[in-house]
């Protein structure tokens, strides 16, 4: 990210001698992406370096590696991924339900009713992790700090970033995209100076950052389990606490940034996806994917304005879309709270029935509406087999059926 973040104590000059502890040499560790030419952090460790293991790796007993349909045996057909009716259940850590996923990405629900177990921390070595907060709210605890979060947040959590999850209640929905990318502001937001321009829909400073507590120097052992690429999960133990860090400075760290933050920007005809755009990932437009926000705002307001969408399909993307809620005019009836659309590049979609005439009546007024919109650029998403089972199987034909009925 541009903004360039400080927390703690370590020594202005990268690489020099500094002491947390009277007597003890402080140690440095790089957090970096992109080789060592990406954004970065570095990170003071009062003692320990990281790298201290009590025991041999093993792999875990649980794992992350998704089951997906065979594509090639299908057909290409829309989804209607009902993911409310998934049920609840299990810790923040074990319980991600993959729903689908590409070569650099994967998106899953997570809907936890505990915690962490105790003295457990997750790193997913894989991939950069974006939260959306469905329901719910608690504390991401890591190296850089607490890290509160609240329905209807973000939370980016950079690759490798060794962290914990506390609820506040009694449980929490979330939904996960992975990315083996960095997230970042779409670049044609930031100006030369590297802030967002003052017409962006984005403002850089209005994140919520980790608070770093005192650093633990403490022994014993602490469970890290790390997800490789693939999915399995190593079981790793080391023999100091992992949140032992004194200071950190850099551009990679986690961050929340509630949705609402996205202020959006209307036009007086109807407004583009891009408009909508929060973060992308990857070398868009070759490789990895944007994330739209649709928060609630102006509809157009020429004399007249279609304000519903047009029908469209983008023959580079798939696209993903979560509903926050059942408020979004064009899908009325057909979408319910976390209700997820699963629309191929090349097959077009469209609002329902009626709702371009209903939406004539909407001109210059603000639309309700809450959700989250992913769209890749030349990667095919592929349904997972356990999303099966929350499908609508009536959704391809749900066109025709509102032309006949609404
Ligand atoms: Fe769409």
């Amino acid at each position: 990210m541009a903004l360039i973040v400080r927390r703690g104590d370590l020594p202005n000059t990268p690489h020099t001698e500094f002491y947390a502890i009277p007597g003890v040499l402080a140690l440095e560790e790089i957090h970096g992406s992109y080789g060592f030419d990406g954004p970065w952090s570095r990170k003071m460790h009062v003692r320990h370096y990281p790298t201290e293991q009590s025991s041999r790796p093993t792999v875990a007993d649980f794992h992350f590696r998704p089951t997906f349909v065979d594509a090639s045996a299908v057909a290409l057909e829309p989804y209607m991924i009902h993911s409310g009716d998934i049920p609840y259940g299990g810790d923040a850590l074990r319980s991600r339900f993959a729903l689908c996923g590409g070569h650099s990405t994967l998106m899953s629900v997570i809907k936890a009713t505990e915690s962490f177990p105790a003295d457990t921390y997750f790193r997913n070595a894989a991939s950069h992790e974006l939260f959306f907060v469905q329901e719910g709210s608690g504390v991401l605890s890591s190296e850089f700090g607490e890290l509160p979060f609240k329905q209807h947040d973000y939370i980016v959590v950079p690759k490798a970033t060794t962290y914990r999850i506390d609820l506040h209640e009694g449980s929490v929905w979330l939904l996960l995209i992975e990315s083996k990318f960095p997230y970042e502001w779409p670049p044609h937001y930031m100006n030369r100076g590297g802030q967002a321009h003052m017409t962006a829909p984005v403002v850089e400073t209005e994140i919520g950052l980790p608070e770093l507590r005192p650093f633990r120097d403490e022994v014993g052992e602490f469970t890290v389990f790390i997800k490789a690429p693939g999915g399995t999960v190593t079981d790793s133990k080391q023999s100091h606490h992992p949140f032992d860090v004194s200071g950190w400075e850099g551009a990679l760290y986690p961050f929340t940034f509630p949705i609402l933050n996205h202020h959006g920007i209307a036009r007086e005809i109807h407004t583009a996806p891009p408009m909508h755009n929060t973060f992308q990932s990857g070398h868009i437009p070759n490789t990895g994917f944007s994330v739209c926000s649709f928060v609630p705002q102006m509809e157009g307001w020429h004399p007249k304005e279609v304000c519903a969408p047009y029908a469209h399909m983008n023959v580079d993307s798939d696209e993903f879309m979560f509903f926050c809620n059942g408020s979004y005019g064009a899908r009325k009836g057909i979408i319910k709270d976390g209700s997820i659309s699963l629309h191929q590049g090349g097959v077009p979609h469209s609002p329902h029935g009626k709702a371009a005439e209903r939406s004539l009546a909407n001109r210059g007024k603000v639309a309700e509406r809450l959700a989250v919109m992913l769209d890749t650029y030349f990667e095919p998403l592929t349904i997972t087999v356990p999303a099966l089972e929350f499908c609508d199987p009536e959704y391809s034909t749900s066109w025709s059926r509102a032309a006949q009925t609404q």
